[in-house]
């Protein structure tokens, strides 16, 4: 057995690519594939294509020590790897819940001819339970090398968090089916493992599960205390308060309970949907039917966010000028997919406001997506001449906002907090009319 194995990540995404950083950080000789030339370029240039916080520095330093290159040859990939990593994006189907298997598949089928004897492929993508099945009967017939295999092994880092993620993770979980493919998987891990890090070790179907399973929780979770913020809302209570007081009994626990505009991005959106389509198809729709609440009660959230700004105009938005703090999904981010910020915003643009919106990171990807919406260059900027603020992603540097910064610059001191992240006495005592989700 390879005492450290050669790896190589296919797949130079947020995931890949910060996979194969952090893998070379360890010590390992890593070689990274995207079939994108330009993000190939740009990586081995040590340029990361878009925002994660400590990576271009990991980036340069592992390219300095030679232990890291990118490559678009399949080839090189084949000759190069005892460990291959396919960390190609499985995104949403155009109009359908399911996920689209194609990137995941062309990956697989460019790979698999070119590997060698006794090589593994591991599986990172967030995929339909059945397809490692699917792939490792592929693999059996088609591959020419001998002794080659496949294991699962689920991705769990958060943007913005996944150096950190990568590095020092909660938990490992390998799907395998032989010992040979375990010790090699623990190979390519030891460093990791060291620290040490539990590993769960399972079958194919129980490793493609956890993801799902753990991204379905934490949604469910989030729309939980934002179904408990629709209730505030009626009853004039504080879910911000109530979230405080379920966060002290251990066994429910604080995090993911934060009530607000609700979750976004390019994983817990697709990722519960595809579930759920997958759920249809082995005919236990029933067990997640729940699921459908969750995406209907967060997507609520962002309904209810433009009748709150509307109505705090005065019923309409025709003629008004609304400055929108954040664009990114979540803080820590410029990635815009399923963005709630930018849905808000789009909306209210689209309902006769002048939306004028300010972002510390994810500007350019916002500009591209909506080129209708104003961007400036500060939430100052911003802020001039609005007649509204909404805050909807909570970047620290809206967080810790002195309010007279606007104050001076807007044409009514109205705020709506969609991520009750600002502090509301603060906003209230410079003046302002301060509203917020589920909250007085
Ligand atoms: C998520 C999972 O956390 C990660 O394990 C998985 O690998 C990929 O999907 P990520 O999409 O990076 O990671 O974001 P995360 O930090 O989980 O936040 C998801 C969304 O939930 C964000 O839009 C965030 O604003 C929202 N959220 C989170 C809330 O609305 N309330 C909370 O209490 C927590």
């Amino acid at each position: 057995m390879t005492e450290r194995p050669r790896l190589t990540v296919i797949g130079t995404g947020y995931l890949g690519a910060t996979h194969a950083v952090c893998m070379a950080e360890l010590g390992f000789e890593v070689l990274g594939l995207d079939v994108e030339e330009a993000k190939v370029t740009s990586l081995q240039s040590g340029q990361v294509p878009f925002y994660e916080p400590g990576l271009p520095e990991l980036l340069q330093k592992n390219l300095d020590s030679g232990r890291l290159r990118f490559t678009t040859s399949y080839e090189e990939v084949g000759a190069f790897g005892d460990v291959h990593f396919l960390c190609v994006g499985t995104p949403q189907k155009k109009g359908e819940y399911a996920a689209d298997m194609t990137y995941v598949d062309a990956s697989f089928r460019s790979l698999v001819p070119h590997l060698r004897d006794g090589a593994l492929v591991v599986g990172k993508s967030t995929v339909p339970a059945g397809t490692a099945e699917r792939l490792a009967d592929e693999l059996a017939r088609t591959a020419t090398a001998k002794d080659v295999e496949l294991a699962w092994n689920p991705e769990f880092l958060r943007e913005g968090f996944a150096v950190e993620d990568t590095l020092t993770p909660d938990r490992l979980v390998f799907g395998i089916r032989s010992e040979r493919a375990e010790a090699l998987l623990r190979a390519a891990f030891g460093p990791v493992i060291d620290v040490p890090t539990p590993v769960v070790t399972c079958d194919f179907a129980t490793a493609q599960l956890v993801k799902v399973a753990a991204n379905a929780f934490l949604a469910t979770k989030i729309s939980f205390i934002n179904a408990m913020a629709e209730v505030c809302e009626a009853t004039h209570g504080d879910v911000t308060k109530l979230s405080e007081a379920l966060s002290y009994d251990t066994r429910i626990g604080g995090r993911f309970l934060h009530a607000g505009l609700g979750f976004g991005g390019g994983c817990l959106p697709k990722d519960i949907r595809a579930f759920m389509a997958r759920a249809g198809e082995l005919g236990v729709d029933q067990a997640l039917s729940f699921l459908k609440e969750v995406d209907a009660i967060n997507l609520r959230r962002r309904a209810r966010m433009v009748d709150l700004a509307r109505e705090s105009l005065g019923g309409s938005f025709a003629g008004s000028r609304v400055a929108v703090l954040g664009a990114a999904f979540k803080p820590n981010s410029d990635d815009i997919r399923d963005s709630p910020a930018l849905d808000v915003a789009s909306a209210i643009q689209s309902q006769g406001a002048a939306v004028v919106l300010y972002d510390p990171a994810a500007m350019d990807n916002a500009k591209r997506v909506h080129p209708e919406i104003g961007y400036r260059e500060s939430a100052v900027e911003a802020g001039r001449g609005a007649d509204i603020v909404l805050h909807l992603t909570e970047w620290k540097e809206f967080r810790t906002m002195d309010p007279s910064a606007l104050s001076a610059v807007v044409a009514h001191k109205r705020i709506v907090d969609g991520r009750n992240a600002l502090d509301p006495v603060l906003w209230r005592e410079a003046g302002w009319t301060y509203r917020a989700l589920g909250r007085p």
